[in-house]
């Protein structure tokens, strides 16, 4: 089974639940993209609305119908439940995030949350150890070069994240993306958080723990297996 066909049985899953006048925070991502387009289905089919607060534009913009009253950006309003995805994930549901760019946001919306988050994702993102994708590390633009360097002082490598045209990435912040690459897995996600939250200039990481209630897991075979 391709990856999409994965992400898709993952999304789908994710719907059961989902019921009628729920306020619902919404991730980004292709997986969540998927998501966005049953649920939009799914609401018309049983003549529901639902409240929803979003951790991009593009998926703001994705799930534009009558069926999903858009919350506004304050978060004021307590979510019931964040779906999203993520880029890779342990077995204590520790996640790295941000692949997409949306991290600072997805966390706001995620601990808006009452009951958590449901992450929806596919096999090849399950990992014994965090570390096998880029962690990324969302920093101001002012000064990056100097909080870069403090990043590094850390003992940690990584690049700058650019667009296809080599222009610097700009998340939806206004910030810069800087990607830690590994060459072992991480042995404390929790403690390389709060060093990296520590420094001066750095906005918000990747790291994602004690948050995810449940991950909705599609294998290979069709299944989707559910991790809590
Ligand atoms: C977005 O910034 C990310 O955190 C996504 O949740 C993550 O990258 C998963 O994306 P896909 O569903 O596209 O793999």
């Amino acid at each position: 089974m391709n990856q999409d066909h994965l992400k898709q049985l993952a999304a789908h899953k994710a719907l059961t639940f989902i019921y009628d006048k729920m306020k619902l925070g919404i991730g980004s991502g292709s997986t969540v993209a998927y998501f966005i387009e049953a649920l939009k289905n799914q609401l018309k089919e049983k003549n529901w609305q639902i409240y929803a607060s979003f951790s991009s534009e593009k998926s703001k913009q994705l799930a534009s119908c009558q069926e999903i009253i858009h919350l506004d950006d304050s978060l004021e309003t307590p979510l019931d439940l964040y779906i999203d995805g993520a880029d890779e994930i342990d077995s204590n549901l520790f996640m790295i995030k941000g692949g997409g760019k949306a991290l600072l946001r997805e966390k706001l919306v995620c601990h808006a949350s009452s009951n958590g988050m449901i992450v929806i994702l596919d096999e090849t993102k399950l990992s014994k150890k965090l570390g096998n994708h880029p962690l990324p590390i969302e920093i101001i633009p002012f000064g990056y070069k100097s909080t870069i360097r403090r990043i590094e002082d850390l003992g940690l490598k990584g690049s700058l994240r650019r667009n296809k045209e080599g222009k610097m990435d700009i998340t939806d912040n206004g910030n810069y993306l800087f990607d830690l690459t590994f060459t072992s897995s991480i042995d404390d996600p929790i403690e390389l958080h709060h060093k990296l939250k520590n420094l001066l200039g750095v906005v918000e990481t990747g790291l994602f723990f004690h948050v995810a209630k449940k991950a909705l897991v599609a294998m290979n075979d069709g299944s989707v297996r559910i991790y809590e």
